[in-house]
């Protein structure tokens, strides 16, 4: 045995039993605001083409919706839908009292501006959290929808850390579904925060001081374990098919998932780190239940908090 390999000191964060702990407590409000309020929340989801991830995707969202309790709603379109087909739908989800959630699934096909149609749902029911009334809300500190992937990467950081204020924290990538929501998520838990992108200056430098790393960039196994200050938190949110370790199997087209960050190397590294799959994954469909519970318990007038409360 090689005495100079490093050893694996990080904890495995799991998002898997986390997800599941906020899919119950989905499931409790939900019989909640059927007992008391009458009330169960709905959720619809649109998908347009056949991109085969996205309805894979989008399947597990129904199902799980089902799961716990609530009303699920799933409308295919063709890949050649024209966009105001679209934007019609969504005008007629918007006014349909049974639907408090609307998701439309990204990407859409080139010839529709995403903009438009993210623009197009009502902010109440905007469950992504996309919309630029609930970005803008989330930046001044209004009550908003918060999108989910970042919601579930800083309850997965609250679990493990418990208070993060004060602490350091870098993002790596500055997209509007992840990086920025991250950062202002993170700001509004009083970290210091710094985004980082591919433009960034010495991108490993920044990293290094990091007591927080979300890496959000989707380049498979870019950050590497020499940029990870010893001991920090790092949450992976890229998910990137690669061929297999074994080139017979790879050369049969034989993939495996991996995150934005080195798995292996960061594992001797980080105190804390969040597996691909298993990690970030599952966080993202349990928070999207919950915003649905929250956009129907503010429909009508109930406090989503005390709702999802244990
Ligand atoms: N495509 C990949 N992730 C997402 C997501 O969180 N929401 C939507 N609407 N589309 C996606």
């Amino acid at each position: 045995m090689n005495s100079d390999a490093p050893t694996p000191s990080a904890r495995i964060i799991d998002g898997r039993a986390s997800a599941a702990r906020i899919r119950a407590r989905v499931a409790r409000a939900v019989e909640t605001l059927k007992r008391e309020h009458d009330l169960v929340p709905g959720l619809t989801v649109v998908i347009v083409g056949d991109d085969p991830a996205s309805h894979v995707y989008v399947r597990q969202k129904g199902e799980q919706t089902r799961e716990a309790g609530m009303v699920s709603d799933t409308i295919r379109l063709d890949a050649d839908t024209p966009e105001d087909e679209l934007l019609r739908l969504i005008a007629r989800l918007n006014a349909d009292a049974r639907v408090h959630g609307i998701l439309v699934q990204l990407p859409l096909p080139a010839h529709m501006n995403a903009d438009a149609v993210i623009a197009a749902i009502d902010p109440a029911k905007d469950v992504d959290g996309f919309h630029v009334q609930n970005a803008g809300r989330l930046s001044v500190g209004l009550p908003a929808m918060v999108p989910c992937t970042p919601l579930g990467c800083r309850i997965l950081l609250e679990e493990t850390l418990g208070d993060l204020s004060g602490l350091e924290a870098v993002v790596v990538g500055r997209s509007n579904i992840v990086g920025k929501p991250m950062a202002q998520l993170l700001l509004a838990s009083h970290c210091t925060v710094t985004i980082a992108h591919s433009r960034s200056r010495d991108l490993p430098a920044l990293c290094r001081r990091a007591d927080i790393l979300v890496a959000a960039v989707g380049r498979p196994e870019m950050i590497r374990g020499d940029w990870i200050s010893p001991g920090a938190c790092v949450i992976d949110v890229g998910i990137n098919r690669v061929p297999t370790r074994d080139p017979e199997l790879a050369a049969q087209g034989k993939t495996r998932l991996v995150g934005d960050v080195a798995f292996d190397e960061a594992l001797s590294v980080a105190g804390h780190i969040t597996p691909v799959p298993g990690g970030v994954g599952p966080m993202t469909i349990a928070c999207l239940l919950m915003n649905t519970v929250t956009a129907a318990a503010r429909a009508h007038g109930l406090d989503p908090e005390a709702i999802l409360a244990d």
